[in-house]
């Protein structure tokens, strides 16, 4: 049984935290909230389970330590606070706890991660003892575990394309996704801070010199591309409401370049309604998400993954998963010697580990 703390309890907090407090081989000892409304109340409130936990929301780190858990679950905004998330994850692996997560979201492929990420939290593995993970969707599943499964049905392949098409209008999170991907401004305003120049590239492209490492390929370019699709009138949804001439879709891509052509591709397509830039690729069968996999190959190979769920829409069925991929590793985690830690190093089948009983 794995002592756990679940750190914050937004859209993907949640999520891990209800997977933690449902599995029997694990036992949910603490929960971190830094809104200061969430501080004191019972784990299962916040995360919409009806029998108390007896566990209540602190905003005190050193509280939580003290609790010696064995695996923090950190969900965490990072992002837009990447100097506090790296304390925060720090000060927990300085005391010799894992911390497996989905903030951070450069650490899913931790071996291309820059060094003022890497530096200071692979010094804080070393100095307690403990290990790290990050994972998600996407980034993540798409580009790893996916991927694997596909190019493992190829004998040869020429080209690998990872898609998330994905209708982001019911994601409240405009707080980050949202602002960074400039939804609502206009063709006037500046460039949205994720498509400044070498911002796509610092997100995805640790994906794609990730698959040309395993691949064993030299890439001549690691290059990006960006567009923007400009609603034709109002568009009103969870994420945020833009008015006509404002941005409702986009389109980039990090690619992975051999003899001027794309062989390894990163691509996104996010709309914030199914009638945003029709002339761009749509989910297979109306769906509302996709993430698709193309190896172009000996066979070519296609992988299409739906989430759905009886109650929850597919952006927080997306949130389900994004969250268990990081619950899932947390008894390999304890396990592993200390050090950042990516999905590559884990057996897959350990992955799968508790999840049925
Ligand atoms: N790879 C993937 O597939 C994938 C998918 C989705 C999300 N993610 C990543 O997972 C992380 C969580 O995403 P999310 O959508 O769950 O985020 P979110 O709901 O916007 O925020 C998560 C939590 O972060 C805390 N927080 C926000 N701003 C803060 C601040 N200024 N100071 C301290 N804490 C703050 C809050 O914690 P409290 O609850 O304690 O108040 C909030 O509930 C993000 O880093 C995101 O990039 C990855």
């Amino acid at each position: 049984m794995r002592r756990v703390v679940q750190f914050s309890t937004g859209n993907v907090g949640v999520h891990s935290l209800r997977a933690i407090i449902g599995r029997p081989d694990l036992e949910l000892v603490g929960v971190h909230a830094a809104t200061p409304a969430k501080v004191g109340r019972d784990a299962a409130e916040l995360c919409g389970l009806g029998e108390p936990t007896g566990i209540t929301a602190t905003a005190d780190i050193n509280a939580l330590i003290a609790l010696r858990p064995d695996c923090v679950v950190y969900t965490a905004l990072g992002e837009t606070r990447p100097i506090e998330a790296i304390e925060e994850m720090s000060t927990f692996l300085r005391a010799g706890i894992n911390v497996v997560g989905t903030s951070m979201v450069w650490l899913v492929v931790p071996r291309q991660a820059d060094d003022w990420l890497r530096t200071p939290l692979e010094q804080a593995c070393a100095a307690g003892g403990a290990s790290l993970y990050v994972n998600g969707i996407d980034p993540g599943y798409s580009a790893d575990t996916a991927v694997h499964s596909a190019l493992s049905l190829v004998a040869r392949a020429r080209s690998v394309t990872v898609q998330e098409i994905f209708d982001y209008g019911n994601y409240d999170d405009y707080e980050y996704t949202g602002t960074a991907m400039g939804f609502g401004r206009t063709c006037e305003d500046d460039v949205p801070m994720a498509f400044q120049p070498g911002v796509i590239t610092s997100l995805f492209g640790g994906l794609v010199r990730n698959l040309a490492r395993q691949l064993d390929v030299e890439l001549d370019d690691v290059r990006e591309r960006y567009e923007a699709w400009y609603a034709t009138e109002r568009i009103t949804c969870r994420m945020t409401t833009v008015e006509a001439g404002g941005v409702a879709a986009v389109r980039f891509a990090v690619e992975g370049v051999r003899a001027d052509a794309p062989v390894l591709t990163v691509e996104h397509v996010n709309r914030l309604t199914p009638a945003a830039a029709p002339s761009w690729p749509y989910p297979p069968g109306g769906a509302l998400g996709v993430h698709k996999v193309v190896v172009e190959g000996e066979p070519r190979v296609e992988v299409n993954t739906h989430l759905s769920h009886p109650t929850l829409d597919v952006t927080d069925a997306g949130c389900v998963s994004t969250a268990a991929r990081a619950v899932n590793a947390i008894d390999w985690v304890c396990r592993a010697p200390a050090g950042l830690i990516g999905l590559e190093d884990i057996p897959p089948a350990e992955m799968i580990r508790g999840l049925m009983w």
